[in-house]
């Protein structure tokens, strides 16, 4: 047997349409408490996260018009977005993507938000799931 390449779910990304009431939600409804924020514009959006035991909720909205999650809210409308799994090495992870006939978004591992590496995986191919794959 080889060892499991996910070791963990990191993060439930949900597309919203106004962050802060959805951050205003998750606090006032289930106590929760927003442990980092952080604006990617090289994706074009802006993220909070909560923290979910050892894994996050992630509120992802756009930050212009024609960022992939504004096209996204425009198709489908608010909800989850993709699943990131968490990676020991996620250069390792993709090409066992690849490996397996896969298809990537991402060739090669790239910077992703809070200092992590990061690879996303095409939901074709994937059984409709958008997966991120995250190491810290
Ligand atoms: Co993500």
């Amino acid at each position: 047997m080889t060892e499991p390449l996910l070791t963990e779910v990191d993060h439930v990304a949900i597309a919203v349409r106004d962050i802060d009431a959805a951050i205003a939600f998750y606090e006032e409804t289930f106590g929760a408490t927003v442990v980092h924020r952080e604006r990617v514009d090289s994706d074009g959006v802006e993220e909070a996260l909560i923290k979910v035991a050892d894994s996050y909720i992630q509120l992802l909205t756009p930050t212009s018009d024609d960022s992939p999650v504004a096209r996204y809210l425009e198709k489908k409308g608010e909800g989850v977005h993709h699943v990131g799994y968490r990676v020991d090495d996620c250069a390792a992870a993709l090409q066992s993507v690849k490996d397996h006939g896969g298809q990537v978004i991402d060739q090669a591992p790239r910077p992703g938000s809070r200092g992590t590496t990061v690879a996303f995986v095409h939901p074709k191919g994937a059984f409709g799931t958008l997966i991120e794959l995250v190491e810290e």
